[in-house]
């Protein structure tokens, strides 16, 4: 990580932006989301199913809600490792971690999504939410995430997408464009943080898109449903054995 941070690509804004924003990142998911967030996160873990003794990541996992959620299923039965590149975000997820006495579970530590440090076939189970967007290379990341899962393992990706019906993507649209930056900015006092987001949104693969980037690194039985009338999509794959 040390070395990948000083490499000419690295995303070095994206990452100070996460760690900036950090301290108000739950309150304004909770806030900009109506409370809908968590609703869908657990859709992501239900699909994902853990199952007594498996071993899950979760990619992006930011503040360890992802992560949370997996352990609250069988709590000590399992192990979930949560990987970040954003130390403060880890810092608040730790917290969260241990005001849940949930260390045994789970571990997080800091990492990129394009350089994933597990051997082959590590998990059961990788997921994640609304990280891919930000990575600086998802195909890279995607190959990654099949590469440490276990033959017939499941990935779960949980992202943005937009409402296919017209009336309710123009509300949307006026929504995440304009109302959403204007709150983020009061709140996380980031100037530029909750402009990102649409924009990044708008220029990622949604649906039938992402999917084939999933299956393009090698998962099979793609799928693909919608939450909360399309405002967020759930994908589903398995690795090929
Ligand atoms: C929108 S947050 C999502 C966090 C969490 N999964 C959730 O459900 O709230 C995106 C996270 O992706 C992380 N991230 C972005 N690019 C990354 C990369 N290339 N490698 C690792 N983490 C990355 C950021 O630090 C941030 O914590």
């Amino acid at each position: 990580m040390q070395t990948l941070e000083r490499t000419s690509g690295f995303p070095r804004q994206i990452q100070n932006m996460f760690g900036a924003v950090a301290p108000k990142y739950d309150f304004l998911n909770r806030l900009l989301s109506a409370g809908r967030d968590q609703y869908w996160r657990k859709a992501a873990v239900d699909l994902l199913s853990p199952q007594m003794g498996e071993r899950f990541l979760d990619v992006a996992t930011g503040t360890a809600d992802i992560a949370l959620e997996i352990a609250s299923r069988h709590p000590s039965e399992l192990k979930v490792m949560g990987i970040d590149f954003s130390g403060p975000m880890l810092k608040i997820g730790q917290k969260k971690v241990a005001d849940k006495q949930l260390e045994r579970t789970i571990t997080l530590q800091k990492g990129c999504g394009e350089f994933l440090p597990f051997a082959d076939g590590s998990f059961h189970g990788v997921i994640s939410a609304f990280g891919l967007r930000n990575f600086f290379d998802s195909q890279r990341a995607l190959n990654e995430m099949h590469r440490v899962l276990q033959d017939d393992g499941k990935v779960v990706i949980l992202e943005f997408s937009h409402p296919p019906n017209p009336l309710l993507g123009w509300g949307y649209l006026f929504y995440f464009h304009f109302l959403l930056p204007q709150v983020g900015k009061f709140f996380s006092r980031h100037k530029s943080a909750y402009n990102y987001l649409p924009q990044s949104v708008a220029k990622f693969p949604m649906r039938d898109d992402l999917a084939l980037l999933m299956e393009q690194s090698g998962f099979r039985s793609v799928t693909h449903q919608d939450l909360t009338f399309g405002i967020v999509s759930l994908y589903h794959g398995i690795k090929n054995g």
